[in-house]
Parts: structure tokens; sequence; C-alpha cells
């Protein structure tokens, strides 16, 4: 089988396209990716001689090209995205052409020569929870406040609409924080990680009460392979980490594992329109198809952090040139 995978030059991307050339060696798969700020090719440098592996740099909004690629292909697994939800706060444009109409476009050529697309999104969709309301499941209503969870829920809005109206065939997963090496540093916890090597303190937002599930991504990863062999076309799946957890809890950890106290922790402003709460019913996932998650929190969080220490000279490249810039204008330098 050919898969075309976006977006894999990234975080969950790169993790993806090296479990599935494990699992699945005698596949052939080509990584498209634009290499933005969080598109880096050293996160896929042990598979780079694959034979079965190729990486071809372009936009998924670029029409021709899309289609000559999608033409090509078997099935897309459609990562590609703008990722981050501060970067959306500050400015939404690349959020709404990447994720919005990068995703028509894959749609558009997936509808024209009737290839499978798995679409992966995110459980921001569904909104914020109180602490007291059942975790999302498929079945909760879209309610997303960020303009990056706006611009993924237009996306998934997008593929079932052209499953409905046009029969494509589609599968899309909706999934939790996920975590792991090769994570871009402007995110919680590799930041976090890398303040506390450097000696700097972490900014907490707010109250810090805010609760995320967390997820190995290497369990994503082997989630969204069981939606491709088990699930059926049209469907949605939620995943999940089984790990709900507030940021003071998981910053207190943290501390704990890098041995540092908590003197380290500075609470700064909180991020506009912070959602308080997500949790995600993966039962759907687990009664139809096998899946659920297997890795332990502090057990990955343990493996990430040595992860960090060991490739020091991997987060410092990621957080020179324009990087540097959007640290300082979030945190001040
Ligand atoms: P990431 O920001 O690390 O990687 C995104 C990749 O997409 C980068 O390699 C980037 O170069 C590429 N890209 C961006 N714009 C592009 C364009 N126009 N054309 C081609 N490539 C482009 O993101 P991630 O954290 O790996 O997330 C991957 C996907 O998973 C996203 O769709 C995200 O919404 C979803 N998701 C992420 C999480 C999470 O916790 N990180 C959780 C659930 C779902
Ligand atoms: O829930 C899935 C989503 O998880 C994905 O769809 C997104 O792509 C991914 O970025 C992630 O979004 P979050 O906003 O939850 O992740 P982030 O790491 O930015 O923040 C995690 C929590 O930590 C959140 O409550 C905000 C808080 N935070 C974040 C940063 C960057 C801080 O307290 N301080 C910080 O400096």
């Amino acid at each position: 089988m050919k898969l075309l995978v976006t977006g894999g030059a990234g975080f969950i991307g790169s993790h993806f396209i090296r479990y599935w050339l494990k699992r699945h060696p005698e596949d052939e798969i080509t990584n498209l990716d634009l290499l933005t700020y969080a598109g880096n090719l050293e996160n896929l440098k042990d598979v780079q001689d694959n034979k079965n592996y190729k990486f071809v740099k372009g936009d998924i909004c670029d029409r021709d090209f899309v289609f000559d690629l999608v033409r090509d292909a078997d099935l897309v697994v459609h990562f590609a995205a703008e990722s981050h939800v501060d970067r959306s706060i500050i400015d939404p444009s690349a959020f709404i052409r990447t994720n919005v109409l990068g995703t028509q476009t894959l749609l558009d050529a997936v509808k024209e020569f009737g290839k499978r697309i798995h679409h992966v999104s995110t459980d921001e969709v569904f909104g914020a929870l109180k602490p007291e309301d059942p975790a999302f499941d498929e079945n909760t209503p879209y309610d997303p406040r960020s303009p990056y969870s706006a611009s993924k829920a237009a996306s998934d809005h997008l593929v079932r609409a052209y499953y409905h109206t046009y029969g494509i065939k589609m599968t899309i997963s909706n999934c939790s924080n996920n975590y792991g090496s090769y994570m871009f540093p402007e995110k919680m916890l590799p930041l976090f990680i890398s303040n506390l090597m450097e000696g700097k303190k972490v900014p907490v937002y707010g109250d810090g009460q805010q609760v995320r599930d967390w997820i190995h991504v290497l369990d994503h990863a082997r989630g969204i392979d069981f939606v491709l062999q088990k699930g059926k076309i049209g469907e949605t799946y939620c995943l999940g980490g089984n790990s709900e957890l507030a940021n003071l809890d998981v910053t207190k950890t943290l501390l704990k594992l890098m041995d540092k106290d908590e003197s380290s922790i500075e609470f700064v402003k909180d991020r506009p329109g912070h959602d308080r709460r997500y949790a995600i019913d993966f039962s759907k996932a687990k009664n139809e198809l096998g899946w659920e998650p297997e890795m332990k929190f502090e057990d990955g969080l343990k493996e990430m952090i040595d992860w960090y220490k060991q490739n020091q000279d991997w987060v410092e490249r990621c957080k020179s040139g324009e990087y540097q810039k959007y640290y300082n204008k979030q945190y001040g330098s």
C-alpha cells in the first residue's frame, strides 16, 4: 500500500512514519511537508535512507502539487496543520489557510481520485468541560473556542461534509494532548523541560488548574493504525490517554523527576479564553477496534525527559531563529 502522509516532519507525523515503517515494512510512504518552523527533517534521520520512504517538500494548499501526489497514493493520512493554540491567538491567518483550505484541497484530490483519507484531529473541537461533566465522546457537540480549535473543527466538518455529499472514503480521530520525544519546545511539556534544563522558571498560565488528558505519542500512532485497519468508513474515533491531570500537578511531577523544587514555578498571565478541562471517553475505540493506551504518564514523562537531556542540540536548533522571536513575545526575554 502507498501512503501519503501530510505533516510527517512534525512531532506526531514523524513518530507515525517511524512507527508505520516498522509495523508495515512492505508499505511505501511519501511524506509531504512544508517544513514550517515546526517541521524538521532531523526528526526522521533514522528512516531517511529507507527505500520505502520518500520526502517531498510542499504546501497542502498547492492544488496541482497535491493532486499529483494523491493520484499516486492509496491512502492519505493527514497530520499537516498549524498546531499551537497560543500562536493561533497571536495570528489566526495561517491556521485558517493550512487547517481549513489545505484540508479542502486534500479532500478535493481524494474525491477526484477515489482515495481514502484519515483526518487527524483534536479533542479541542469539543470545547471546555466543567469538573462535573462527562468526558468528550464521539457524540459531544462541537464548541471550539480558540482560533486553532475553530480551524480544526472546520476541517472536521469539511471531511464529514465530503463523505455525506460526495461519498469520499474517510475516517477521523480526535485525540487528546500528546507528549513524547521530538515535541517542539513551544508546547507546555517540552518548554518546561527545556527551561528547567537551563535553570529557568516554568511559566504556568493562570492558576494552573486547567486539566488536560495526556497520551503518549506512540499510543496515538497505534490508535491511528487501529482506525486504519479496523475502523469503519464514515466514522469518528476519540483517542485518549486515560491521564487527566491539572497542569500544576503535571508541573509538580516534572519538578520532582528533574530534581527541582516549587521555587521554579512562575505563575504568569493566563491564556485568553483558556479552556478549563479536556477529557476523552475512548470506549468506542476500545470496544470496536480493541485499542487502548498503554503508556503510563509518569513512565512516558521520564522517558521524555531523558530524551530531551540527551538531545539538547536538537532543542537548541529548534529554539534558534524564528522561535526566539516568538518566545520573547510570549514570555519576555
Ligand atoms: P506540529 O506542529 O508538530 O507539526 C505540523 C507539521 O505540519 C509540521 O511538520 C509542518 O511543517 C507541517 N505543515 C504545516 N503547514 C503545512 C502546509 N501548509 N503544508 C504542508 N505541511 C505543513 O503538529 P503536531 O503536534 O505533530 O500535530 C499533528 C496533527 O495532530 C495536527 O493536525 C494537530 O491538529 C493534531 N493533534 C495534535 C495533538 C497534540 O497534542 N500535538 C493532539 C491531537 C491532535
Ligand atoms: O488537546 C489536544 C491539543 O493539545 C492539540 O490539538 C494541540 O495541537 C496541542 O498543542 C495541545 O494544545 P494545548 O493548548 O493543550 O497544549 P499546550 O502544550 O500549549 O498547553 C498545555 C496546557 O498547559 C494548557 O492548559 C496551557 C498550559 N500552558 C501552556 C504553555 C505553553 C502553560 O501553563 N504554560 C505555557 O507556557
